[in-house]
């Protein structure tokens, strides 16, 4: 089979085409056959040696999003069976031969989720990291539910920092789907364009309007939940548009100094900051979100595609090191490789 390898953390220019052996899989372990591959910052950030799934030396294939086919199971395995259409979730994390850059994967069965119907196998690639990020974010509020479906969020105003991004976009939809007022932050008109798209009710742009002033007046009583791309640069803002108890749910400080509280300023909001990393959320969260996250995409909650606020870069898998590069140059919208045809 044709796998995408590197063996030194560096550039993209590691990324090697090499053929494999279809690998078996063990008991507790399911063998799909990726169709698509889909690219986060995790991945190149992996590549380089940095980042939470940064680790072992020697082989590894990159990407931990994917979806495709179930080709094998392994003993004891029942909740999907052979034929089977899923996506996959930290395909690749302390298992650095399983990631989603080769035409097959082997991963832990709790790591694949079936693909409804309503999905095609790029919504699939782009739902682990970005959805269940957001899912995650969503779910761990003073006062608001574990659990998404429409109606959690009802009453509940939420701020999205950065809602072009990926997990931003996701963010918003989910929040949307669970009945939440959703405003969000940009910094331009496209992506303002995109976040609209996406379905925020109020867009905000932070380069060029008193973002405080603008969100305190679309909420007088303040934003219940935040979900925060940049912790640090942000602080200032969350707190001032945020209610007493409200949330501040962080999953990165993209352009971060050490983030430093106002301990006097927090405590008399009673303010939460909760982090965020998907890797470590534990098993049942990841269940519980991939649960959810099935729900709206066959409600239809969940599109992705330039329409719905999420544009798609597509590469062919001999071209993953410029998917890469892509997503580490911060392009706008989902990278996807397609790994091979369905
Ligand atoms: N903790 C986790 O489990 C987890 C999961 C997923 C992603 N991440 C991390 O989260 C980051 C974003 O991932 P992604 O896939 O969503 O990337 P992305 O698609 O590139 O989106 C990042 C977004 O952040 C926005 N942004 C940056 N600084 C901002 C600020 N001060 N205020 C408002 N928006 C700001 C950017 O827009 P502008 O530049 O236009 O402002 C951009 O739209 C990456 O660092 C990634 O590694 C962490």
């Amino acid at each position: 089979m044709k796998a995408i390898i590197y063996t030194t953390p560096g550039d993209s220019s590691r990324l090697t085409l090499v053929d494999r052996s279809v690998p078996d899989p063990a008991p507790g372990e399911v063998r799909v056959r990726v169709v698509v591959s889909g690219v986060n910052p995790t991945d190149w950030k992996a590549r380089e040696g940095s980042g939470s799934a940064a680790g072992s030396v020697g082989e590894s294939v990159p990407n931990q999003d994917g979806a495709g086919i179930v080709d094998a199971v392994g003993e004891g395995v029942s909740h999907v069976r052979v034929g089977d259409r899923v996506w996959l979730v930290i395909a690749a994390y302390q298992r650095p031969r399983s990631g989603t850059a080769q035409e097959y994967t082997v991963v832990p069965a709790d790591r694949v989720i079936p693909l409804p119907d309503e999905a095609d196998f790029e919504l699939g690639a782009s739902l682990g990291v970005p959805a269940l990020t957001a899912h995650r974010a969503l779910t761990v509020a003073e006062d608001a539910p574990d659990r998404l479906h429409p109606g959690a969020l009802r009453g509940r105003t939420v701020l999205v920092a950065g809602g072009a991004g990926a997990v931003g976009h996701a963010a918003i939809q989910l929040a949307r789907w669970s009945g939440a007022r959703v405003i969000t932050t940009v910094s331009n008109d496209a992506k303002a364009a995109l976040a609209r798209a996406a379905g925020a009710h109020d867009v905000v742009d932070y380069t060029q309007e008193d973002a405080v002033a603008r969100i305190r007046a679309l909420a007088p009583d303040g934003v219940d939940q935040v979900v925060e791309v940049a912790v640090s640069a942000n602080d200032a803002l969350n707190t001032a548009v945020v209610r007493e108890r409200a949330t501040i749910a962080t999953y990165a400080n993209d352009r971060g100094r050490p983030l430093t509280v106002d301990v006097g300023q927090a405590m008399r909001l009673n303010l939460r900051y909760q982090f965020v990393l998907l890797y470590t959320v534990g098993a049942e969260a990841i269940t519980r979100g991939a649960e959810d996250v099935n729900a709206a995409i066959r409600d239809g909650a969940l599109p992705i595609g330039e329409a719905a606020g999420l544009p798609l870069h597509r590469f062919p898998l001999e071209r993953t090191a410029d998917a890469h590069d892509a997503v580490q140059n911060n392009t706008v919208g989902k990278v996807l490789i397609q790994v091979q045809q369905p």
